[in-house]
């Protein structure tokens, strides 16, 4: 199950690099539905892409907090579900493929850090399950990376 080998994860990163190269590496493993798995960081009033598994986004690497789905995650700090992506006018795409998407905020104490944004080449790729163990590896996440940045 990837929250266990998340945790197991968690216990043995020492640096935020591998925390997170780690993570996005299990995580693009735990489904075929997942094309492109990516953990933005939060900095200042951006989103910076720290961290990617798939294609090599050649856009939107650096997002302002005010734009996107991941904009919108990162705010508001809740998860969010687009199923189908052609659809939703706040999307910003990375690559021509892509059909529906995720995005899960990583908190600490409440503070977003980070975020885990998913794509799929798939409508409506992402279940209530998806959601929940997802959610369940970036509580995990988030509460290494408050410790790792001390
Ligand atoms: N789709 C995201 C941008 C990141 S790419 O998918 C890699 C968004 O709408 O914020």
């Amino acid at each position: 199950m990837l929250d266990s080998r998340i945790d197991d994860l968690c216990r043995v990163a020492t640096s935020e690099q591998q925390l997170l190269d780690d993570a996005t590496e299990m995580i693009e493993a735990a489904s075929d539905s997942y094309s492109w798995v990516g953990i933005y960081v939060v900095s200042g009033d951006e989103l910076i892409l720290a961290s990617w598994k798939g294609p090599q986004a050649t856009q939107h690497v650096r997002i302002p907090l005010s734009l996107g789905i991941c904009g919108l995650a990162a705010t508001g700090g809740e998860t969010v579900v687009v199923d189908d992506v052609n659809a939703d006018p706040r999307y910003l795409a990375c690559f021509a493929a892509t059909r529906s998407e995720i995005v899960v905020p990583i908190k600490a104490d409440g503070n977003v850090l980070a975020e885990i944004d998913i794509d799929s080449n798939e409508l409506a790729a992402f279940s209530g399950e998806d959601r929940a163990v997802l959610e369940k590896a970036a509580d995990s996440i988030g509460r290494r990376l408050a410790e790792l940045r001390g």
